[in-house]
């Protein structure tokens, strides 16, 4: 069983980063496969709504001169997915929003590829716009007809400058809860 994880964030080590360790601690220790793709300094664009999709229906984006197949690719070989984003200005970073819609059209396009996978969101704020950030990632998850595990509070950590999250205890123990709830589900839905 593997979980993959995107980071979002521009910054590769920050708290964005940091909290999605804190997810894997608890995968890791159930013994589930970890993987964490950075999206910062990766060329990854928009969807160019062409449609090429749903007319190739070959798993792939049809715009293949960036990094989304490779992440696409990554997806379907995991069992669990993890968007980790920052929030920049109350929603994901833009490399974010790139992976998601791309991913999710190519998905739609060949019979809900990622269906019944394991979906989670991991969010970093300094201060506003957190849940917004959640909901769009989950958006995508949901829409996709992927399953989505919950935890003690929204999947989110609060800090500004790299590690002040770790001073964040509720949200690390929100992180580490998902962790466990996901592990539980991916051994549920595995049998
Ligand atoms: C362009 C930009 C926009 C931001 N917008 C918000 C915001 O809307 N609300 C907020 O609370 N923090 C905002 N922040 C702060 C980051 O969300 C915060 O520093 C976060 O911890 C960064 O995570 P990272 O270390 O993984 O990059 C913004 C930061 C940047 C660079």
């Amino acid at each position: 069983m593997k979980v993959i994880a995107f980071n979002g964030s521009a910054r590769k080590n920050g708290n964005t980063a940091i909290l999605i360790k804190e997810v894997f601690s608890e995968l890791d220790a159930e013994g589930i496969e970890t993987e964490m793709i950075q999206l910062a300094g990766k060329k990854i664009r928009g969807c160019i709504a062409c449609g090429k999709c749903f007319d190739n229906q070959n798993r792939r984006c049809a715009i293949d001169n960036d990094f989304a197949n490779e992440c696409i690719e990554k997806m379907l070989e995991a069992d669990g997915i993890i968007l980790g984003s920052p929030t920049y200005f109350a929603d994901v970073t833009t490399e974010t929003k790139a992976l998601i819609d791309r991913a999710g059209f190519v998905s739609r396009a060949n019979s809900f590829m990622f269906k019944r996978k394991i979906g989670a969101a991991v969010v970093a704020v300094r201060r506003a716009g957190a849940i917004h950030v959640f909901d769009s990632i989950n958006h995508f998850f949901l829409i996709s007809q992927m399953i989505v595990p919950g935890s003690s509070y929204w999947n989110i950590g609060i800090g500004r400058a790299i590690g002040e999250v770790e001073q964040d205890e509720e949200g690390l123990e929100t992180m580490r809860t998902l962790g466990r709830n996901m592990a539980w589900l991916l051994k549920k839905t595995q049998e």
